[in-house]
């Protein structure tokens, strides 16, 4: 099977933006981007050099199944899905902070509860908590929107400007309704929604959420019957498979940066089982060659000419 690493042209009709670990943006015009979600796959913050197939079909379809539940909280920015793996969408001036929420203590949180910290971005957690612990009541944890992703308050994002009072309660709100909404839904599927990360943009001043919601990607799922029985040791269950046999493999001390044929198989296998849980359907991707999918589908949307090259 084919992947989708990347998405280059030549087309006038499509200008390249940005690349992220694991995500093309292009613009299309001032309104309109167009996101590419490739099969590229990153873990311990590295870029793995061996592509998953399927994941970005798997991650893009997530996406827009959120996007979809959730419009009734928050507007968002799809316009379509115009390819199992490009989605395109409206362009917006993102808010330069990640509202991070957290039902469970985890993850960086728990590492930095361990060294003593009970102040996270301006929220204050009681003494004596267990690794994995459920809060009574999500915690919202924002960073700073840069390189360093530096825990701020709600304070200080109003005092530095970077949103205004009256869109951060907007922000907070919406915030904390699709986490609560994610979560119930997921829990009705054996799945629970640890923490997950979500980012807003203005467009006409108004506040729509934008990025992605609820993948794997952006969000840590753990199963919910790997949870009650291990509280302490529950595993993601997207990418833990790829850490462990990365750790047992190590070449001169070094996690190895491209996968085993097997791994990769199991890798798509686990993502295809995720979609389905979440979505309730198989992920049904067309049997045609990726790149002359990609090239009909940016073609319908007048978006790729005959004539313009397209490497993927
Ligand atoms: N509708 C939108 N309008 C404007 N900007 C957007 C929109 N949707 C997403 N973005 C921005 O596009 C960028 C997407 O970047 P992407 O997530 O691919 O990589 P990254 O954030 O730079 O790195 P990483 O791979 O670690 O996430 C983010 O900065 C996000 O805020
Ligand atoms: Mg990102």
């Amino acid at each position: 099977m084919n992947c989708i690493t990347k998405l280059e042209t030549n087309s006038p009709k499509l200008t390249f933006l940005h690349r992220g670990k694991v995500r093309d943006s292009l613009r299309v015009d001032d309104n309109t981007r167009l996101i590419v979600v490739s099969d590229r796959i990153s873990a311990f913050n590295k870029k793995i050099k061996t592509p998953i197939p399927n994941k970005g079909a798997v991650l893009n379809g997530i996406a827009g199944f959120w996007f979809e539940q959730t419009a009734h909280i928050i507007p968002n920015h799809v316009i379509r899905i115009i390819d199992p793996n490009l989605m395109l969408v409206k362009e917006a001036t993102p808010l330069k902070v990640e509202m991070v929420v957290r039902g469970y203590l985890t993850g960086s949180m728990w590492r930095g509860y361990e060294e003593g910290q009970r102040n996270f971005s301006g929220t204050v957690v009681p003494d004596g908590l267990k690794k994995n612990q459920k809060f009574d009541a999500p915690v919202l944890t924002p960073t700073t929107k840069d390189d360093d992703d530096t825990e701020i308050s709600p304070e200080e994002i109003i005092r530095t400007g970077l949103v205004s009072a009256e869109i951060w309660e907007q922000m907070k709100a919406a915030t904390l309704a699709i986490f609560r909404f994610g979560s119930e839904y997921l829990a009705s599927k054996g799945i629970v929604l640890v923490d997950t990360k979500y980012e807003f943009g203005l467009i006409d001043g108004k506040l729509i959420l934008i990025d992605e919601i609820h993948t794997p990607d952006s969000s840590r799922f753990w199963r919910k019957s790997d949870y009650e029985a291990n509280p302490d040791s529950a595993e993601q269950i997207d990418k833990e498979f790829v850490r462990q046999w990365m750790l047992a493999n190590k070449i001169d001390g070094e996690v190895p940066l491209v996968l085993a044929p097997e791994v990769v198989a199991e890798t798509t296998r686990r993502y295809e089982e995720i979609y389905e849980m979440v979505t309730g359907k198989k992920l049904l991707v067309p049997a045609t060659e990726l790149q002359t999918r990609i090239r009909e589908n940016l073609g319908k949307e007048g978006l790729l000419a005959v004539e313009d090259l397209l490497s993927i």
